[in-house]
């Protein structure tokens, strides 16, 4: 471990996002849930979402191929060997196992020997923007030079195909970033939150037990109630990161929001007195992929060469928990 330093800042290094190959449009999923004798509409699912498609991975796939997919991406970006990576975090809430965490099975897929610390963090729907936080303060401080941080989930192995409130929302996929230690920021401002009282209104409530799946498996949602919620806390934080930096909505680039809802994205790039053109959106080509949600939009916003270096990002996630985050950075 090297000290601390006092001007030790984070920047973004490289990019990389991977979506498994199969596609599945609404009209597939409609079909899909008519076999089931669950009526659902191309129309009903892109006026309430703005989800036109999503990708599922096929059986087998595991979320760490997904991730290493997106961290091989990530590290050509940056230009990094994966042994220069000395941190490894993955958000993710469809680890490949209880444990060990996806995290340490990454490293050993990218073939990393070095013994750096790997490992999951759980916040749903945020977990990329707690991971990035968190890596921000290990490299501020010291504790890292190089990380890998990790979005990636398969939702589509949790969601109730006779729920046709939820399974319409979400998709599977990674997205990745590769942060260093910096002498100029990089990272600027960040802030997590958790408000435990509301775990009943998004949850997957199973466990396992003796050797069984004890409770129900599969996910549980409340949606109104996650977007009454979502929809406060997200121009709150993002308020609140922007006066943290000494920057104000007129600063800002770009907004990678977590694509859960267009509507909910809309309304707080209004709430910011933002231009619909600065929203990144991803959600109606990928569904709401939880942790992978915000590294996909990023990845796809830079390889789309609309956000250029030097841009400011604000990227906010919101999601179980209930938790939600922001961080502000000039890439
Ligand atoms: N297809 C057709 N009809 C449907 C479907 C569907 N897939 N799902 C629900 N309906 C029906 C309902 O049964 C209801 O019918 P009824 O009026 O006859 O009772 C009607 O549509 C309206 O249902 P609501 O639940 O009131 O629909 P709402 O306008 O609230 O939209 C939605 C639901 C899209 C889930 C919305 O509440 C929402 O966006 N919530 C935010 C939650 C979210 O985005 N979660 C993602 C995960 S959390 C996160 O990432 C932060």
């Amino acid at each position: 471990m090297t000290s601390a330093s006092p001007t030790r800042y984070t920047r973004i290094a490289g990019t990389g996002s991977h979506l498994p190959p199969r596609r599945v449009t609404n009209d597939d999923l409609a079909r899909e849930l008519a076999g089931r004798g669950i009526e659902t509409s191309d129309q009903w699912i892109v006026d309430r979402t703005g989800i036109r498609a999503r990708h599922f991975a096929d059986d087998g796939v595991a979320c760490s191929d997904l991730a290493l997919a997106a961290a091989r991406h990530a590290l050509e970006a940056a230009s990094c060997r994966p042994e220069d990576v000395d941190l490894i975090i993955v958000a993710t809430s469809t680890p490949d196992m209880v444990f060990p965490s996806t995290a340490c099975i990454l490293q050993a897929k990218l073939g990393i020997t070095h013994g750096g610390p790997a490992f999951d963090v759980q916040a749903v729907c945020s977990g990329f923007i707690y991971a990035l936080t968190v890596a921000d303060a290990m490299i501020r401080t010291g504790a890292a030079r190089r990380a890998l941080v990790v979005g990636a989930e398969i939702f589509s192995r949790i969601l109730d195909f006779d729920d046709r409130t939820t399974c319409v929302l979400f998709g599977d996929g990674a997205g990745a970033v590769v942060l260093e230690a910096s002498d100029a920021p990089g990272l600027l401002s960040s802030e997590l939150h958790a408000d435990g009282r509301h775990v009943g209104i998004l949850c997957v409530p199973g466990t396992l037990a003796g050797g069984r799946v004890s409770g129900d498996p599969l996910l549980k949602m409340d949606g109104q109630a996650v977007f009454k919620l979502a929809v406060g806390v997200l121009a709150d934080v993002a308020f609140a990161v922007l006066a943290k930096a000494g920057r104000s909505e007129v600063d800002i680039d770009w907004l990678i929001p977590h694509q859960a809802n267009l509507r909910i994205m809309r309304g707080t790039a209004r709430k910011l007195k933002l231009a619909p053109d600065k929203l990144i959106v991803t959600v109606d080509e990928q569904g709401n992929t939880s942790a992978a949600s915000i590294p996909l939009a990023l990845d796809q916003g830079i390889r789309s060469r609309r956000i250029a270096r030097g841009d400011t990002l604000l990227l906010e996630g919101v999601g179980g928990g209930f938790t939600w985050g922001a961080v502000l950075l000039d890439y």
